[in-house]
């Protein structure tokens, strides 16, 4: 597919704000500063859809983006949502900040009946953090079809990138995953990625 249109729709912190109308929804959900905002920017090939900071704990809302597919064979159009999440294991937030994170993140995944994947994004240069490894587990324990990413593919050498996504499998608990390393900087993973919305987008 080819990304022709990419527009903000909302932002929520409860379900009454979610968007009226209803489409696939691809959610983004990693550790604050991971780079789930410049992914979304990099998958629409826009600049500042989503807002990113070098500080952590930028995105504090659930945001929704739509985006307009068309399909490359026959040109058929298709929408569906990008949703970016504010990111989990930020220290500075605090205990009872994080509680509430929680709740209204779970409400969202719990509630949501469109939730195609839930990109879960991994920094490929450490080791999953324990918030990392929890969250994942959450979400398989929830029937939530989990995709992991791993995240800043540029800013180590190939070697490495082969390497340390064998870690983060190991870490995960589950040698036979399949990870896709992608660069918001170089766009690498991008083509991948669009063939599996693609895909999602048919069925
Ligand atoms: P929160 O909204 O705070 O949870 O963060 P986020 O996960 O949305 O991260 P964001 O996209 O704001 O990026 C955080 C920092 O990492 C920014 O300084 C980005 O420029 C940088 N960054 C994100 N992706 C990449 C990447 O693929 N390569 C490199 N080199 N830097 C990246
Ligand atoms: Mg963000």
């Amino acid at each position: 597919i080819n990304i022709i249109g990419a527009e903000y729709i909302a932002s929520a912190v409860k379900p009454e704000q979610f968007p009226e109308e209803k489409m696939l929804e691809i959610a983004f959900i990693g550790r604050s500063n991971v780079g789930k905002s410049s992914l979304i920017n990099s998958l629409t090939r826009t600049r500042n859809l989503a807002r990113i900071s070098g500080t952590p704990g930028k995105t504090q809302t659930i945001n929704f983006f739509k985006l307009r597919a068309k399909y490359y064979e026959d040109e058929s159009v298709k929408d569906f949502y990008l949703v970016d999440l504010p990111g989990y294991g930020y220290a500075k937030t605090g205990k009872s900040a994080r509680k509430i994170w929680a709740s209204f993140i779970e409400k969202y995944f719990l509630t949501s009946e469109q939730i195609y994947c839930v990109c879960q994004l991994i920094d490929i240069r450490h080791d999953p953090m324990q918030s990392d490894i929890d969250m994942f587990k959450w979400l398989v324990k929830n029937n939530l079809p989990v995709f992991v990413i791993a995240t800043k593919a540029d800013k180590i050498s190939k070697n490495a990138v082969n390497k340390n996504i064998a870690r983060i499998k190991k870490a995960l608990g589950v040698p036979e995953l399949m990870i896709l390393p992608y660069s918001s900087v170089k766009n690498d993973g991008r083509s991948y990625l669009l063939d599996f919305i693609g895909e999602a987008l048919v069925e």
